[in-house]
């Protein structure tokens, strides 16, 4: 028996280059959250921006998760939206309410006054954060996801200035001053594009795209007013070296053209089943989600169909990252959390794979 010399690379990131794993690596978004008591009893004595901006504060709660479960990657506790600050929209997280911009955009001029910082200026408390936590990781073979928002979601919020059900605004300045649009999607890409750069050199292994919001447009507006933008960031991203996860939700209607984008892990909410959300992608490309948050609500008997039915439907091919579909819900049980992580694992262990 011939005993490689190098150690496997995590199969976390051999999943996102589509490579054959020893197990589906899982890993669950917003993984460090309110469901845990350990982050509640945290986040007692400090404001969400003071947690963030601290890098020993952000270590700690990026490890809770690690610490608690058997997960095949960690994600650096920080938000998509403090970027915004830096380029000259303060923000204040609501308790009980979710973020709000202090002063949205609300002109044309408003955009032309937005700068465009670099990364170590605005986020340096996450940088930071990131090389302290990758001190822990790296001995223990954790890959870790860096992540921004996208530009669309991110123009989103600073024009709506909090959650929208229609993005009235938002699209009103799309339609109406579309050289606008430009600039200030532009510019976001410039600062998003430098920030997840820097935290690949910080020592992130992948990068990860919230378009969150992407799913309000319908395919024409989406590929007119955001793809173009969508692709300069991947572009970019490409020189950077490390897999990249494009996630949206509600996009099943133009899941291909979300594709199209870029990224080299497309995220997929639970709307469609796995098989067909794939084939909509491509079979080039890896696919990371699928099982509805909500469903960890539930008695193990459906958590597990669920489950089932998101592996089944993977059907064992090179490049499935299991994930939920959208952030982990606050009431989630802590066990159902464990169950699933070591259910995945052991139900798709390929023990062979390891030694040979
Ligand atoms: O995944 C992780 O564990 C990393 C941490 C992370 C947070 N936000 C922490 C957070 C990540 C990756 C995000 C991304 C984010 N933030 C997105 C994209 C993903 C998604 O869920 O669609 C969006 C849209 C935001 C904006 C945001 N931040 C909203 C709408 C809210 C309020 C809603 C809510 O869940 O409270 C936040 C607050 C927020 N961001 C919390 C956490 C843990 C809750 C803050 C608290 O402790 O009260």
């Amino acid at each position: 028996m011939i005993s490689s010399a190098a150690p496997r690379p995590p199969r976390f990131l051999r999943a996102c280059r589509r490579e054959p794993v020893d197990a589906t690596p899982i890993w669950l978004m917003r993984q460090a959250g309110r469901y845990m008591p350990e982050y509640r009893a945290l986040r007692q004595n400090y404001s969400m921006l003071d947690a963030i901006r601290t890098p020993e504060l952000a270590a700690e709660i990026t490890l809770q998760p690690i610490e608690a479960f058997d997960l095949d990657a960690a994600i650096i506790f920080s938000d998509i939206l403090p970027p915004l600050i830096g380029m000259g929209l303060p923000l204040a997280f609501v308790k009980g309410v979710g973020p709000r911009i202090e002063r949205p955009l609300r002109t044309t001029r408003d955009i032309d006054l937005l700068a465009t910082p670099p990364a170590e200026t605005i986020m340096p408390g996450t940088l930071e954060a990131i090389r302290l936590v990758k001190a822990t990781l790296e001995p223990r073979g954790i890959p870790l996801i860096g992540f921004a928002g996208a530009p669309f979601t991110l123009a989103s919020y600073a024009i709506e200035g909090g959650g929208s059900k229609t993005y009235a605004r938002a699209k009103t300045l799309m339609y109406t001053e579309p050289a606008a649009w430009k600039r200030l999607m532009t510019r976001l890409v410039t600062v998003i594009g430098d920030f997840l750069a820097r935290q690949a050199e910080a020592g992130a292994d992948v990068l990860q795209v919230f378009d969150s919001w992407a799913g309000a447009l319908g395919r024409g507006d989406y590929e007119r007013y955001v793809r173009p933008f969508n692709r300069m960031l991947f572009d970019r991203l490409r020189r950077v070296g490390k897999p990249v996860i494009h996630f949206s939700t509600g996009t099943s209607a133009y899941l291909d053209a979300v594709a199209a984008s870029g990224g080299d892990v497309v995220g997929v909410d639970w709307r469609l089943p796995l098989d067909e959300a794939w084939a909509k992608i491509g079979p080039d490309r890896a696919v990371m989600g699928n099982l509805d948050p909500v469903a960890l609500l539930g008695p193990w008997r459906e958590l597990k169909a669920h489950t089932d039915d998101v592996l089944d439907r993977a059907a064992g091919r090179p490049g499935h990252v299991f994930n939920l579909g959208h952030g982990i819900l606050p009431e989630t049980p802590v066990e159902n959390v464990r169950r699933l992580v070591d259910y995945v694992h052991e139900r798709t262990s390929v023990k062979s794979l390891s030694e040979v």
